[in-house]
């Protein structure tokens, strides 16, 4: 075991990765662990320290534009549109990669996926160092995202040293990716940049159809985010339910014929960013109470109410009743 500490000490965080360390990082999406992307042993320590499986790449984290160029083949236009608008900011852009980028980091691949985190210390953080960091959500694999720091100490507490603390992630769910495939431009992940806010700078994109169990991004496996208590997403129906045992997480609506314990109302006023700032730490909360289920309405599917959506159909139980890994 290791000793865990949070705080806001750069030049600590900054000693401990250019050792080859992990160091829990925030940003403005969820918290990421942190190792240096040019280095495969550090890289490799991630995948370890996640329980993640190798198949499933990294994203490479850069202080600006600039920097993670030199990580990447070239920045097209649509990508250059992009990057102008909405780094820093929830975008992350999968394009060819330089051979600087180890193996272990985009699993084999030939293209790389690199991200501008908005967070001042982070930032700061990415600005002092001579490389990037590889930065997968700073929780076990399969399991819900952190969006504060004490989400990371209560899972990954002993196994890493530092958390460097940021505070609340404000957006709260993680980046869109986005790529070019035969020449079209398509989302791979739904997050927190919306499929409007994309198609409102460079034109209609495409969207995978459906979350599988063999996605070509592997943030499109279907098990992921998931809750340790079986989570149920759809049209919630009040009557035939035993209120004691039951969680609900809704959008606006309370339901009077639940403890108002076992209720997260995201957002009474229908803000579906705030929603989606909460969304893991309710599931969370939910999660640690003990109900035998959890009900998630399914959110309007429009703006960040399709991410909010495509996590929580990605950690529902399926009906047939196989349990969730992952
Ligand atoms: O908001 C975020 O993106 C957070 C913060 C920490 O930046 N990171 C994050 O990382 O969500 P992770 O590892 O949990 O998800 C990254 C996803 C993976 O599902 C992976 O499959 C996809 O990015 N990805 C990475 N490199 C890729 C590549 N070369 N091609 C396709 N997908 C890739
Ligand atoms: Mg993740």
């Amino acid at each position: 075991m290791i000793q865990t500490a949070i705080g806001k000490d750069i030049a600590k965080a900054r000693a401990l990765l250019e050792r080859g360390l992990l160091v829990a990082i925030p940003t403005e999406t969820v918290y990421g662990l942190a190792a240096n992307a040019l280095d495969p042993d550090a890289a490799l320590h991630i995948f370890e320290v996640k329980g993640r499986p190798k198949f499933d790449p990294l994203i490479v984290h850069g202080a600006d534009r600039e920097r993670v160029a030199e990580f990447v083949q070239s920045f097209p236009e649509w990508a250059k549109t992009l990057s102008d608008k909405f780094w820093p900011g929830p975008l992350t852009l999968v394009l060819p990669k330089r051979q600087i980028i180890p193996d272990i980091v985009t699993s084999g691949l030939d293209t790389v996926a690199v991200r501008v985190p908005l967070n001042p210390l982070t930032h700061e953080l990415l600005s002092q160092l001579e490389f990037p960091l590889a930065a997968p959500s700073a929780n076990p694999f399969g399991y819900v995202s952190p969006t504060s720091p004490q989400h990371v100490m209560d899972q990954l507490g002993g196994k890493i040293s530092y958390i460097l603390n940021g505070g609340e992630c404000s957006v709260g769910i993680e980046s869109t990716i986005v790529t070019e495939l035969e020449g079209k431009i398509h989302i791979l992940r739904l997050g927190g940049l919306s499929v409007e806010e994309i198609e409102s700078v460079i034109g209609p994109v495409t969207l995978n159809a459906e979350p599988t169990d063999t996605g070509h991004s592997p943030g499109s496996l279907k098990h992921h985010y998931a809750t340790k208590t079986p989570l149920l997403h759809g049209s919630i129906d009040i009557n035939n339910l035993d209120s004691t045992t039951t969680g609900i997480l809704s959008f606006q609506t309370r339901y009077a014929e639940i403890p108002l314990e076992h209720q997260v109302v995201l957002s009474p006023e229908g803000d579906l960013r705030k929603a989606s700032k909460y969304l893991f730490a309710a599931m969370r909360h939910l999660d640690s109470l003990g109900l035998k289920v959890l009900l998630a309405e399914a959110f309007p599917n429009v703006g960040l109410g399709r991410a909010i959506n495509d996590r929580l159909s990605r950690a529902a139980t399926r009906l047939s009743g196989t349990t969730i890994e992952g």
